[in-house]
């Protein structure tokens, strides 16, 4: 996939081949002044790959790498809001490409079929009011047991034998009137959809912070997207950044 493709509007199309990390092209567009609003930039692989909390992301080619360039306008303190939006935008390109499967939502930004995690997303911030969406999802290969840290899997193990282009659009078709709602409606008809699709909802929950981890139930969002945890007597916790897990399903 490199070179551009046609990608359904209002998206722009640049593919390159093998670069570090695409956000980081991404954001050298920021600063080079050739940033667009919704500029895909995608790669065929990536060397240095970046998963959430410094994690590395396996990127190899078959598999989709991609960084939306998102012109932010409204307040910082609500772009997290797009993960949510970005993640029922990758549930709904899932469901009709690999129909039947079994595909959720997990806080707070991935998105698993079948109870592997096949998605996730880094939501960073670039200048002048930029932020950059980068998306990765495992169209042909999960990375090999132990090198992630949830149960993850591949679009291909799932009977999905089309091609990353072909993600890439779909995506495309869910990601435009997700973000126009949003953009238009706020952050009530995500979170909505979101909690649809929730991973574990009502579930005792563990969640692992940076220097503790916490238990209790997954209770739902709040209005700014974070994770409520039932703490019961201890009452109801908010978390902003973790790793969660449901260690009874
Ligand atoms: C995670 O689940 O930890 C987030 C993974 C995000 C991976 C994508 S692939 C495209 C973009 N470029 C990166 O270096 N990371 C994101």
């Amino acid at each position: 996939m490199t070179g551009a493709l046609l990608l359904p509007a209002p998206f722009t199309h640049v593919g390159l081949d093998s670069v570090g990390s695409t956000n980081d092209e991404a954001r050298r567009r920021v600063a080079d002044g050739t940033a667009a609003d919704l500029l895909v930039v995608t790669a065929r692989r990536q060397t240095h790959g970046r998963g959430r909390r410094g994690r590395v992301w396996e990127s190899p080619e078959g598999n989709l790498h991609a960084s939306f360039l998102i012109r932010l306008d409204r307040p910082l303190a609500q772009a997290a809001q797009l993960g949510f939006v970005a993640a029922i935008a990758i549930a709904s390109a899932l469901e009709e490409l690999v129909p039947g499967a079994d595909v959720r939502c997990k806080w707070p930004n991935d998105v698993l079929a079948e109870h592997r995690k096949v998605a996730g997303m880094l939501l960073e911030s670039a200048d002048d009011g930029w932020l950059v969406l980068g998306i990765g999802i495992d169209v042909e290969r999960a990375p090999p047991p132990g090198e992630s840290l949830y149960a993850a899997g591949a679009l291909a193990e799932l009977g999905f034998g089309g091609e990353v282009g072909q993600v890439l659009v779909a995506l495309c078709r869910q990601l435009g009137p997700w973000l126009e709602c949003w953009r238009r409606d706020g952050f009530a008809p995500i979170r909505a959809a979101w909690l649809e699709r929730a991973r574990g909802l009502g579930e005792a929950a563990l969640v692992r912070l940076e220097t503790e981890t916490l238990t209790g139930q997954f209770a739902g969002l709040d209005e700014d997207g974070a994770m409520l945890l039932d703490q019961g007597a201890a009452g109801i916790r908010r978390i902003f950044a973790g790793d969660v897990f449901f260690p009874g399903s």
